[in-house]
């Protein structure tokens, strides 16, 4: 089972709740009642929804129609049958935290990047490739790289 925004692969066993798969992975749904289908508090969003057993009373309570044809399910109440994606939906000042934490890796990888020059084409132009600095490598001195 994958879960996002998460990006966790958990395995689980035929018949296991989404509440229980996300136990197993540690991750956190919200669940007031305990997970005993009466909050409606654990909605998550199933893509595979073909692969979950059909919606329960308390579901049918806690959720529309429209709600459940999107492929919103209690995860305390559904059980799986086989391979799914579950979007855990977010809090909206957590995505923007997720977001901007998400933004700033990416922006320090970039920075901690380098051009290295790694052979000189026939008509004397430099190639070059883009690696992540080796902090054991000698050349570090001469590149500047403390
Ligand atoms: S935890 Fe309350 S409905 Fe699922």
């Amino acid at each position: 089972m994958r879960f996002q925004p998460q990006r966790a692969e958990i395995a689980v066993d035929r018949g296991q709740s989404v509440m229980e798969a996300a136990k197993l992975g540690k991750i956190t749904l919200p669940h007031k009642c305990g997970g005993h289908g009466s909050c409606g508090t654990c909605k998550v969003l199933v893509e595979s929804k073909t692969d979950l057993s059909i919606p329960t009373k308390m579901e049918l309570r806690h959720l529309t129609e429209e709600k459940l044809t999107m492929g919103y399910r209690l995860a305390c109440q559904c059980s799986l049958t086989g391979p799914a994606t579950i979007t855990v939906p977010e809090e909206p000042f957590r995505r923007v935290v997720r977001e901007m934490l998400e933004l700033q890796r990416q922006e320090q990888m970039i920075q901690s990047s380098v051009l290295i020059p790694v052979a000189v084409a026939d008509e004397g132009t430099v190639e070059e490739t883009e690696t992540m600095p080796d902090d054991n490598d000698p050349s570090r001195e001469i590149w500047g790289l403390y």
